[in-house]
């Protein structure tokens, strides 16, 4: 098969296309994928890197990036239910998983979902469903989004946030407002994700005046998340999903949170899938359906994996403002 390796840590010219590595086959509870698309996200950027490379159980080089891909059923492992070879899937790797970047794909049936019939195109699907599941289990086991609350999601465009607005609106949110940096208020004001403002996040509390949420979506971190507490209503619920910011002697203040009544709490889908199955596929058939219903829309753009070099190169000068998949070659 194909795949984009990296080959040690590093620079994106780390990254090398070969096309001589043996085709996978799948084991029990597993499915081969044909892949078509693989998402690009930053956490590919952060591996490659090596930047968790002490970590147990984080990759080690040489090894293929991806976590999440599209494409179609090519061969079941045993005990595999519910899937039919051939069928156009999507699937997302909890945990540590890499081999996206790859025409074969390894994946554990429980994290696949079919989008057959569905309409949606695969690099669309590949870029939102992963994130949309994800935000569908942070709003629901970690936010506890309730019908009528209002959602604040920060880096509005990037890829897991993106998930959140069309989910949150599945979910009954009243309101969903977005922050981006100022750089990205033009995207912004483009966007057709389902948000119902968007403001500059430079600074919170006058871009937004006077209004508070019951839920803040922060993947961002650093002094982006000390400013949102100012705009939370007691009982209101900040989910801290990731550090786009680098900034990582960021603290919060405890006694801010008890004299405001409010819960910082944290989610990441690596920790918290393995031990909470049971919520994936409601949260993989929620995500098809905010996409087949237009609520995931970001522009992706399609690149061949002999291009995976300048992927990462955009990823890491933020040089994009939606998404980038990689194809095979044909
Ligand atoms: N919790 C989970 O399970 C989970 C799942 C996936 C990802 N993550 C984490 O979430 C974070 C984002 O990942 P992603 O794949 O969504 O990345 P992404 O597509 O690159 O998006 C990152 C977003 O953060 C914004 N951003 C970056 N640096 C910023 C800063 N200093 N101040 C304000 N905004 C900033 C970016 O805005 P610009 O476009 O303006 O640069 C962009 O909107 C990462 O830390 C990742 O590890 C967590």
């Amino acid at each position: 098969m194909q795949a984009v390796q990296a080959t040690q840590f590093g620079d994106p010219a780390t990254l090398e296309l070969v096309t001589d590595l043996p085709d996978p086959t799948p084991g029990p509870g597993e499915i081969a994928i044909d892949v078509s698309h693989s998402a690009v996200g930053l956490i590919d950027v952060f591996f490659r890197q090596g930047r968790y490379k002490d970590r147990p159980g984080m990759p080690q080089p040489p090894f293929v990036p991806g976590l999440e891909v599209a494409g179609t059923v090519r061969a079941l492992g045993d005990g595999v239910v519910g899937l039919t070879v051939g069928e156009q899937v999507v699937a997302l790797s909890a945990g540590t998983g890499t081999g996206g970047y790859a025409s074969v794909y390894i994946a554990e049936a429980a994290l696949t979902v079919s989008i057959e019939g569905r309409g949606i195109d695969p690099a669309l699907a590949v870029s939102v469903i992963p994130n949309a599941a994800m935000a569908h289990v942070a709003l629901t086991q970690v936010a506890h989004l309730a019908a009528g609350e209002r959602v604040l999601v920060h880096g509005a465009l990037g890829g897991l946030s993106a998930g959140f607005p069309g989910v949150a609106k599945q979910l009954g949110a009243s309101r969903v407002v977005g922050t981006v940096r100022p750089g990205k208020l033009a995207a912004a004001e483009a966007t057709k994700l389902p948000y119902d403002r968007i403001v500059d996040s430079t600074d919170l509390h006058s871009a937004l005046g006077d209004e508070k949420f019951d839920v803040v979506i922060d993947p961002v971190g650093g002094a982006l998340r000390t400013q949102s507490l100012d705009v939370m209503i007691p009982g209101s619920r900040l989910v801290a999903a990731g550090n786009a910011s680098d900034d990582w002697d960021h603290q919060v203040d405890t006694n801010r949170l008890w004299f405001r009544s409010v819960t910082v709490s944290g989610y990441n889908a690596g920790a918290f899938l393995p031990t909470h199955p049971q919520v994936v596929p409601a949260a993989l058939a929620a995500a098809v359906e905010a996409a087949a219903a237009g609520l995931a829309n970001t522009d992706v753009e399609v690149l061949p994996f002999s291009q995976a070099v300048t992927a990462h190169q955009r990823m890491e000068s933020r040089d994009l403002d939606g998404r980038i998949a990689l194809t095979p070659e044909a």
